[in-house]
Order: C-alpha cells, then structure tokens, then sequence
C-alpha cells in the first residue's frame, strides 16, 4: 500500500520537476550548506511575502490515527509552494524524509520543514507522567526520561517537541495538573531546567536531540475556577513569582522555543501580549528563540474579545512577539492584507521568519536536512532495553507512600493469598497517561501482571474488577474474594481520562463507582493495601482514615507492574514526595503551602475567627513535600555556616540524615525559608533547596545548601526584584507540615537582583 503510494508520487514529483527545474539551478546558492546568518538574511531578501507567512504556519498530520496522512498529491503541492513551514502532530523516519525531501529539493528556497509532535513523558517508551516524574524529587529522573525521549523522537524524523509543560498550579481542579510540576515554583522550576537540558543535549543539530518549546508561557495554570482556558485573573506578583520562574529557568537552561499560553491574565491573551511576549520574556530575559502560538489560539483571539477580524488577531500576535502560527492559518490567511495596510508589522514579520530559520538551523537543518531520518536507527532505537529499565526506574521513584501503618510494606516473603481488586488494575490505556505520543497500550505491563510477577513463590494472587458493567455480580464477588484472602491491594482512582487538556473536575473526590467499590472493600476485615491511579491530587479522607497503606501510583507508563511490585515486595523503598498538597475536600482548593499569613492566620481552635473553613481542619490531608520510605530516617544537626549573610557571600546550611531503621529507604530533605518581616507580607513558607538520598541501614549522609542572597528576594509593588535585609527563618523537614529543624539569619543589607529569586538553583553538596 505505502509502495505503491509512494511510487504513484514519485511520478507526480518527477512531473514537478520537470517544471521547475530551472528554478532550482537559479537557486543554486540557498541549497549551500549554510550555518551561517547571512544566509538567512539572504533567504529573507528572496522571499515573496507568501512564502515569509509559509514559514510562519503549522499545520497538523493526522493526529494519532494516521500520522503520515500529509503524503498527500495536495499537501507535497503545499510544501513546494512554500506554503507552509513545519507540521506537527506527524511521526516515521520515511514518510517525513520524503515531507522533507519535497521541501529541500521542490520548493523554490528550499527551506527545510520543522517536524513536531507533543512528546511529553516518552515517545514510544512511556514514562510516568509529568506530575509522577517530577514527585520523586529528582531531577535526574527527569533528565533521563527527556533524553530518551528525545533519542526515539528524532530517530523517528522529528525534531521539535512540545514540552516541557512548565504551569505551575494550586487548583488540583484543573486536568492538567497532571501534566506540569505541580505547586512550587522552586520545584518547577529545576525540573524544568532538566527536562531542557534532556531534550535539547549538548547539541541541538546533533541527530538525537530535540528542540524544546516550554509551554504554555505565560499563567495557564490559574484558570479561574480550575476550568481549562479560563482567565488567570492573578496580581503581578503571583504572576512573577509563582507562575514565571520555571519559564526562567528554561531559558537559563537554553531552551530553543516557547509556545504561548491560550488563556488571558487578567484581559490580555498571553498570544497577543506584546508587554509579557516580546518584553518580559525576549527583552528583559534575552530570549531569543522561536515562539509558537497554541492550537488556533491567534483566531481565539476573537473570542477573547480583543480582535475583531482574523487580520487584527494575526496583527496582535505577530506584534506580541508570536513567530509561528499553530494551526489557526491566520498567519498565512489574513496577516498579509495587516501588512498591506499597516506596512510596520512587516519588521515583525521579519524578525519572526528570521526566529523560524534561526531555530531550523539551529537543528542543523539546512546542512542535512535528512540525519534525522535513518530507518535503521529508527527500529532499533524504539523500546530499547536501556530505555525500558529506564521506564522502570523512574516509575519506582514517582511512587508516594503516602500511608504505611504499622510497617505493613514492604509486603515480607511468606505465602499469602493476595486479592488485587479493581477494574483499575488491569487497565493498561490509563498507565499511558495524558500524552501518549507513540505509546501503545500492548506495550504496558499492566499493575495485576506486574503484581503477580513481582509476588514470591507459594503467594497466590487472585483479581476481581470489582466494577464491570457486564458482570451485576462484580462488587459482591470483589467482597468475597477479599473476604477469602490474608490480603487486599486495592487498585483505585481515576483513570487517565479524567486529567488532561479540557478535563477540568468539579468534584476532585474519588468517581462515584470507584468510591463504592473502596467503602465495600475497606468494610472488609482484611489488611488494604491501596494503590491509587490519577493524575491530580484526590481528595480521598475515607481511605486516608481506613487504609493500612496507600501508595499513590498516579499513572506510571509502560514499566508500571514491575515498578509497583518492586515496591510492595520490597526490592525498592518508595521515596517519591508530593509536588503538591492533597486537600480534604474539593472546597479546600485552591491551596499552597505557601500562603501569606493573615491578620488572623489559621487557628485548629473552630472557636476562634480565622483565616480558616469552620467545617474542615487547617491543614491538607497530605501535604505539599509529604511521602514516606522504609527504614528510618532521622534528620538532625542544622548548622548555618554563618549568622548572617551579605549580598556578596553566599550562606551554608546543612543538616545529617541518618537511618537507624533495619531497612534501606529514601528521604528528600527540604529546606524552606521564611523572611520575617519586610515591607510587604511573604509567604509563610518558600522552598529553597532539597535533596534525594538514599540510606542503608545505619547509614549517615550530610547534605550542605549553598544560598545566595537574591533567592530571598521577592517581586516589589515596583516591578522590581529586591532581598530586604533582616532575619530569615531557616526550617529543614521531611515535608512542608514536617518541620524537624529550625534556625535562623540575617540579611546584613538590602539588595536589587534581576531574576526570579525561584528560578535560581541552590547549590548542594552531599558527604
Ligand atoms: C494544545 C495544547 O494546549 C498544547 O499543549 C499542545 O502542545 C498542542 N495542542 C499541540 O498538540
């Protein structure tokens, strides 16, 4: 079928040919290689405006069905009219090296095409998804993760993804949650320094990198009401220091691009937001990438309200700052009558063209425009076996023990009978998570195989879904089946469908079938176990009260079975911590642990008239930093390297972890300041350091973090960034509630910095 499609234009292509072959010995001179600006500037000066605003746009392949639907007679007529400058959502090694080939050797400039695809948690080897990778707290796990993925995607003709989602959010509500960092913007924001430095390596033009768009710059992670889209009506001082400084550090970390956000803050879309786009982000940052619009989003800006014509919206985003229209063909429609009548935007237009080209040969594009595109490479690098242990890894330490009573895990080595319970258990689709690029589901070992595999010898194990809509009979079997075993895991939550884009939930407590099937299991006299599924926080009090344990799984990729197994029997200790807080109840939210502190900061006594809910306790039920291991990880010994600190000298903190427990485990040490007083209120908390480690038994590790003065600095009522002088509390713990030590400096002076005081990366030691 393909042989024949690809014969069938072969014969179309040679008649093209045949054409335009005088064209293309004319043109002798673009198809130089050329890693040079002067052949840029001398593409600008020999493009029509037609082809200027084809560089400009996007268009999309055949989603996940048939990613490679753009060979057609049509769309190759496209490309080598110059009419279009990158697609996304395709995918093969040989379908876009003949894309591309089309484009390098038929099109009057020859200008290579970009390709592009959202690979969010791994290509073909699927990883957990971005909120798991991120709650083991270790940013080599996100490193590795994007590395590999890069590697997959560009031996497979891409070279450009959508990632990493960088939105920082404390409204659980929202679905994709599950696809950023969580709450923090500390955290955020050394995950997003990773994920860049992953994708893109040492070398963009390299044949197994990929460039980077750090997305969706600007503040989609505040919707109003957690509803996808909606307007993050923020101050400007939750927007510098919250919601921008992990775009900050991907830009410190070489990010090639950025797409902008859908949403408005505060009435002004982010894509048409000459002040945030082309000031904040290129003049004040020095940013000088490519920046791509999100799916259609230049036309929404009608909707938005602030256009009202297709060629106003183009004219604001290309004003803003947005080089490359993604999808809504505004650019390549309706910008040029802007530009006839407004012949300024045709500088913008420039400069964005000049964005595209510069980050096509960036990629090494115009001098091969083909290394991405060896079929050989391509088959052997798909689910390499490095990749798959990978996956297994990095799904072991996503994992967050949230509850262990009584030590009941790791599960010893004696026979049982086990009961895994839960239709969740064997759903495979849903450990692919929100973006599943290449994934498939075949290639998923589901939780109940990887249980069952994982369980010693003489260990029966036995499934019932509990919930199945062809079996009446599913819970009361469920029931009996717990019933008849020494021991329940029970497998509940949400599936992968209920997070994601447009997946927005009301009600962030567990779905109503899901929450029968755990009150009859729970009512069973038997030890459970609980293995949560979901992509966001849940709101799950009964279980928090009920289970002897709860390991919160989230959605854990292809390796998911082994990785849990590895952790219920013992082979690895749990380690993971939460990236953000676990409310009660959905009314809790939205919710940091980092709040300002009131007049009349919450008190637990209901008596009182605080800054609290009258019908729910004060805190979350698990909070931000929260997750605890095997052995027994005991933190002690703060020492500051100094009482005070200066703008110049950085201060030492340390403090010595030890485990006396008679098992290896994990703890994430994590240190938050708090300034005082100062002319306006802080947070009560800031995280400014944390580290991952590992300890034997009666093993003794001491971790040191080197702090500069402009990472106390806060965003001023005058746009400026400033450390005020005065003392700072120093408080190290096991989670933001867990504060096991405390201490505290002075600042000996005021002090002006120019970065977000969160974007900036502490330094650790460990001895
Ligand atoms: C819309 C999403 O918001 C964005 O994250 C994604 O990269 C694009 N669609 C392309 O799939």
């Amino acid at each position: 079928m393909m042989i024949k499609h690809m014969l069938a234009l072969a014969s179309l292509l040679l008649g093209c040919l045949a054409v335009t072959g005088a064209e293309a010995s004319a043109d002798e001179e673009i198809r130089q290689p050329a890693a040079r600006g002067d052949h840029i500037e001398s593409l600008l000066r020999q493009m029509t405006l037609e082809e200027k605003v084809g560089q400009l746009t996007q268009a999309a392949g055949g989603r996940s069905k048939n990613l490679n639907s753009k060979l057609t007679a049509e769309e190759l007529d496209r490309v080598r009219a110059g009419r279009v400058g990158s697609y996304l959502h395709v995918a093969g090694a040989e379908p876009l090296r003949e894309l591309q080939r089309v484009a390098v050797e038929e099109s009057r400039l020859k200008i290579p095409l970009l390709f592009a695809m959202d690979v969010v948690h791994g290509y073909r080897t699927i990883f957990p998804v971005p909120l798991a990778i991120t709650a083991s707290w270790d940013p080599e796990q996100w490193e590795t993760t994007a590395r590999i993925s890069a590697r997959e995607a560009a031996s497979s003709g891409l070279h450009w993804t959508f990632a990493p989602m960088v939105d920082i959010t404390r409204d659980p509500r929202w679905g994709r949650v599950v696809e950023g960092s969580g709450e923090d913007p500390y955290l955020g924001s050394i995950m997003a320094a990773a994920q860049v430095r992953g994708y893109q390596g040492e070398d963009l033009a390299a044949a197994d990198t990929v460039m980077a768009a750090t997305k969706h710059f600007g503040a989609y992670g505040a919707p109003t009401g957690g509803r996808d889209y909606g307007s993050a009506d923020i101050s400007e001082r939750s927007l510098h220091e919250t919601y921008l400084p992990p775009f900050h550090a991907a830009t410190t970390a070489g990010t090639g691009s950025y797409m902008t956000a859908f949403n408005d803050i505060a009435g002004r879309p982010t894509t048409a937001n000459a002040d945030l786009v082309n000031g904040t982000l290129r003049s004040k940052w020095g940013f000088d990438g490519m920046i791509v619009s999100d799916w259609n989003a230049i036309a929404e800006l009608m909707n938005h309200g602030i256009a009202t014509t297709r060629s106003e919206a183009g004219a604001l985003a290309i004003s803003a700052g947005v080089d490359m229209d993604m999808m809504s063909l505004v650019y390549a429609d309706d910008l040029p009558a802007a530009v006839a009548s407004n012949p300024v935007l045709l500088q913008h237009l420039d400069n964005a063209v000049r964005n595209v080209l510069k980050a096509k040969q960036k990629l090494g594009l115009f001098d091969d425009p083909f290394i991405y595109h060896d079929t050989a490479k391509e088959a052997a690098m798909m689910r390499a076996q490095d990749h798959i242990d990978a996956a297994r890894r990095v799904a072991v330490r996503s994992i967050v023990m949230l509850k262990n009573d009584h030590a009941i895990l790791p599960l010893a080595g004696t026979k049982r009978r086990i009961a895994v319970i839960g239709s969740l258990a064997t759903d495979r689709q849903s450990q692919l998570g929100s973006w599943r690029a290449r994934g498939d589901k075949a290639e998923v070992i589901s939780l109940l195989d990887g249980i069952k595999a994982g369980a010693s010898k003489g260990t029966v194990v036995h499934h019932a879904a509990g919930i199945d809509a062809d079996n009446p009979d599913a819970l009361k079997d469920a029931v009996a089946l717990a019933n008849d075993s020494d021991i329940v895991i029970l497998v509940t939550g949400e599936d992968y469908d209920l997070s994601g884009e447009a997946r927005s939930r009301s009600d962030i407590s567990l779905p109503r079938d899901q929450q029968r099937l755990a009150d009859a299991i729970l009512a069973v006299d038997k030890p459970v176990i609980v293995a949560l599924t979901g992509g966001r926080p849940l709101a799950v009090p009964g279980l928090a009260e009920k289970a002897d344990a709860i390991l919160m799984t989230w959605f854990l990729g292809n390796q998911a079975g082994p990785a849990l197994a590895d952790v219920i029997f013992g082979k690895a200790a749990p380690g993971g911590k939460l990236p953000i807080s676990f409310p009660r109840a959905t009314g809790q939210v939205p919710y940091s642990y980092g709040e300002y502190p009131s007049g009349r900061p919450a008190d637990p006594d209901p008596a009182k008239d605080t800054n609290r809910y009258s019908d729910l306790p004060i805190t979350p039920l698990y909070p931000f930093g929260h997750g605890l291991s095997y052995g027994d990880i005991e933190l002690s010994n703060l020492e500051l390297g100094s009482p005070t600190m200066d703008g110049s000298t950085p201060i030492e903190i340390s403090a010595t972890l030890t485990n006396n427990g008679k098992l290896a485990g994990d703890e994430t040490v994590q240190l938050y300041l708090r300034d005082r007083h100062s002319t306006i209120a802080q947070p009560q908390k800031i995280l400014r350091g944390f580290k991952r480690l590992s300890l034997k038994p009666q093993e003794k590790k001491t971790v040191s973090f080197t702090l500069t003065s402009d990472q106390l600095a806060f965003y001023g009522p005058d746009g400026k960034w400033r450390s005020e002088a005065g003392m700072f509390d120093v408080m190290v713990g096991s989670s933001a509630e867990t504060i096991v030590l405390t201490g505290a400096f002075e600042l000996t002076e005021t002090v002006e910095s120019e970065v977000p005081a969160a974007a900036i990366a502490t330094g650790v030691t460990v001895q």
